[in-house]
């Protein structure tokens, strides 16, 4: 009865730093432990000189993120996996996820320490992220939790979308169907939305921001906004208007870019 009060993470011990750890006939070592919560522990390693990032699934957490990544990797945006096994170490029964490394971590983490995105690069990665979504949802898969922590940072202009741990499956919405979008793939994209405002204010809006923006009807209210919030310098009327088009209420009249590429239902496919 002891041990099952206890979390996961305090039955299964943690890799020590400079422990190597076999991951299907691959050996990496561990660096240090980046991030950790109840269900997931993020460990910096090396493979070969190569950097790697080993993700520990606890017990509890949702498996399945790692036949999603596997499934998904391959897009330029989206972060590379590398191997997954469920196998035993130190007499502990653990899921591993081996994938690239992001030299500049998690967006938020990135645009904390550096500031602000120039509003082109800002632009560029809603652009990459997007991209990634249109890809993800075609193969059917939703993401379900885009955010700049979920979004990874190669470079100044390269970012990709990881942790698949928490998405749906598009086609168990019956209203994928009827309509070109489907409401959870509406939500990502408004996901990448919310991240680029993040990218080019520096930080999140106050509540106040949020309460105006969702009740902007016109130019005026948009231009008055963003006066009053001092962002006129880095966000325009026409911009602040298009993102603002994202939290349409109705999800089918959001804007879908271009870069999200081909709806379903503009293609000649049976996904039944
Ligand atoms: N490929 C990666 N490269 C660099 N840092 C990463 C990478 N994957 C995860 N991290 C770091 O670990 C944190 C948690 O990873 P994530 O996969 O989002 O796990 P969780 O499911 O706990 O949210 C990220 O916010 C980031 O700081
Ligand atoms: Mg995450």
């Amino acid at each position: 009865m002891e041990s099952y009060r206890r979390s996961p993470t305090s039955i299964v011990p943690r890799f020590p730093d400079g422990s190597t750890v076999k991951v299907d006939r691959r050996e990496v070592i561990i660096v240090k432990l980046i991030a950790s919560d109840w269900k997931t522990r993020v460990y910096r390693a090396v493979e070969c000189n190569e950097d790697r990032i080993l993700k520990e699934l606890l017990p509890g957490n949702n498996p399945d993120e790692c036949s999603r990544h596997e499934a998904l990797s391959g897009h330029p945006n989206i972060v590379r996996h590398i191997t997954h096994l469920r196998g035993n170490h130190d007499g502990h029964r653990r899921l591993l996820l081996l994938m690239e490394y992001a030299p500049f971590g998690d967006l938020r983490d990135a645009v904390r320490e550096f500031g602000p995105l120039r509003r082109q690069e800002a632009w560029n990665f809603f652009s990459q992220i997007v991209s990634a979504l249109g890809y993800m949802h075609r193969k059917g898969y939703a993401h379900g939790a885009v955010h700049p922590r979920n979004v990874f940072v190669f470079g100044s202009d390269l970012c990709k979308l990881g942790d698949f741990g928490n998405g749906g499956w598009v086609y168990d919405d019956p209203r994928h169907k009827y309509h070109k979008i489907a409401p959870i793939e509406s939500t990502d994209l408004q996901g990448a939305a919310d991240t680029l405002l993040f990218c080019l204010i520096g930080c999140w809006p106050p509540p106040s921001f949020w309460e105006r923006f969702m009740e902007i009807e016109n130019e005026a209210d948009a231009h008055w906004l963003l006066v009053d919030c001092g962002l006129k310098a880095v966000i325009s009327v026409d911009e602040l208007m298009y993102i603002r088009a994202f939290y349409d209420l109705r999800f089918t009249n959001r804007p879908i870019p271009e870069v999200y590429g081909p709806l379903r239902s503009s293609m000649e496919c049976d996904y039944d």
